[in-house]
Formats: structure tokens, sequence, C-alpha cells
């Protein structure tokens, strides 16, 4: 099981959103079987996919005991967001001590993490973690956990600093406590062609950011929202201004495909 995580410490930047239509991809067009874990106390994911809940809880991998899995038939197995258990994972320990030797030692949230993903590996081929738009312990513990992660970011003058950061944190996750994690890249996102400022934006962290930036966006399209507000994939919005949209989510679905060697 490869675990993927769409993350940046800033809200709105539609990690929800990519996120549970990336899951929808991997499950209907790579017919892979996904694990999804909301792991955002919001519950936003768990709101678009609410057709899936079968009383799997995400807190649960951040605690001592193996995860039950309940159902685990459908195409997609979610874990949904809990907000007093996800707000009780936020007050555990997460403190990074060393040995004698110098040697990290990792949090327990983030150990328990890695070892309950561990064990569900079997069942799945893909676990996708939503994470909350903060700089906090949950999201701190998956990239300690995750092999991959995306960054969805807006393309404006407050967000690009926060996206900033956000890598910074990734590089120093990579370097000092999970050198397995990859960085798929920046995804610019709610993109708007003729918005001159985002363009010019965009223009800019393509010089600065060449090698970060992935190579597909996805616009500011009402097919989006409409998509996650009624639990489907966008490609079956029955919209004709959804097709667009469709084309994009699909080419940015290749893109990281490209990036991990393949579904
Ligand atoms: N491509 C898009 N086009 C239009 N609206 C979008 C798009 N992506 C996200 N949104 C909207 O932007 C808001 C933030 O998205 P969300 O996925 O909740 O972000 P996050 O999870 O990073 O906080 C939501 O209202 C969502 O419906
Ligand atoms: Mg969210």
């Amino acid at each position: 099981m490869k675990i993927i995580a769409f993350a940046n410490q800033k809200g709105g930047q539609a990690k929800s959103l990519i996120s549970t239509q990336f899951a929808f991809c991997l499950a209907e067009l790579a017919e892979k079987r996904v694990a999804f874990i909301d792991a955002d106390e919001q519950s936003s994911s768990t709101y678009t996919l609410r057709a899936f809940e079968a009383g799997n809880r995400a807190y649960q991998f951040f605690g001592g005991e193996p995860v039950k899995v309940n159902g685990g038939d459908s195409p997609i197995t979610l874990f949904s967001a809990d907000k007093d258990h996800l707000r009780l994972v936020e007050k555990m320990d997460d403190q990074i001590k060393m040995d004698a030797n110098r040697k990290v030692i990792l949090p327990e949230m983030a150990t328990n993490l890695r070892a309950r993903l561990d064990e569900i590996s079997d069942r799945f081929d893909w676990c996708v973690i939503d994470t909350p738009g903060s700089n906090s312990k949950v999201p701190n513990a998956t990239l300690i956990a995750a092999d991959y992660v995306v960054v969805p970011c807006t393309i404006d003058a407050y967000a690009l600093p926060v996206a900033n950061e956000m890598l910074t944190r990734i590089r120093a996750v990579q370097q000092h406590l999970n050198p397995k994690l990859k960085l798929i890249g920046l995804l610019p996102v709610r993109f708007k062609a003729n918005d001159r400022e985002m363009v010019k934006h965009l223009k800019e962290l393509l010089t600065f950011q060449k090698d970060t930036v992935l190579r597909a966006k996805i616009g500011d399209r009402s097919a989006f929202p409409y998509a996650a507000d009624h639990g489907i994939p966008v490609w079956k919005v029955d919209r004709s201004a959804a097709r667009e949209a469709a084309k994009e989510l699909r080419e940015v679905f290749d893109v990281i495909g490209s990036k991990v060697g393949g579904f």
C-alpha cells in the first residue's frame, strides 16, 4: 500500500476537494483498492465521501490498537473524521527525542500511525490522507508516515509564502524524520487564466520553483464544488462545463501517476 498525503498548513487550498477527487480517480479510473483517512476535524472529505461511511474512524490510526476495518468491499473505504477524538489526538505528546547515540526517537503518535498503516497495508493499494490546514501534530505525524505528499496551493500573495513554509517543513521531515517521503509537488488550484495577477504569480513561481510546481493545474470551476457537494467524481457532473474540469483532473492524476511510477 502506498500512502499519499495532501497537505498545506493554510486552509482553503482545496486539499479536501482534490484528495477526494483523487481517491475517486484511483478507485474508478485505476480500479485500485483505496483507503481514505480524513484526518481533519472539519470533516469536509467525510462529507464528500459520505456514501462510503461504514463506521471506520480516522483517529484510530494514532492509537495503540490495530484498526478494525468495517466494510472494505466498497471501492473506497472511508476512515471518517471525528471531531472530539481528533482533538484528543492533537493533545498527544509529539516531542521528538534523541537517544544517547543521537538517533531520533519519533513521538508515539507517529510510530502508532506508521504501525496502524502497516497493519492494513495488505487490504489496500493506496491510502489517501486529507490533513488539516494547520501546522499541528496530526499533519506533522502524517508527513512522518507518508510515502508521497502533494501541496495544493492557490496562486496568490497570501497563499504562496505559506506554501513555501510548507515546502521547508517537508524538506526538514525528509532530512530528519522520514527519508522515504517524496514531494510530488506544488499543485496550483483554483487558477483563473484571465486573472492577470494570478498569471503573473504563476510565472514567477515557475521561475523560482521550477522543479517543485506540477506541470498540471486545476482551474476555478463551479463543477468542482458541485461534485464535492454531491459526493461524486467531477466527470459524473452532468453539465457541459464539467468537461474541462474532468480533463484537468485527469491531467493532474496522470502527472501524479508519472511521479509515483504508475498507479
Ligand atoms: N477548483 C475549484 N474551483 C472552485 N472552487 C473550488 C475549487 N477547489 C476548491 N474549491 C472551493 O474552495 C473551498 C476550499 O476548498 P477545500 O477543499 O475545502 O480546501 P481545504 O481542504 O484546503 O481547506 C471550498 O469551498 C471548495 O468548494
Ligand atoms: Mg479541508
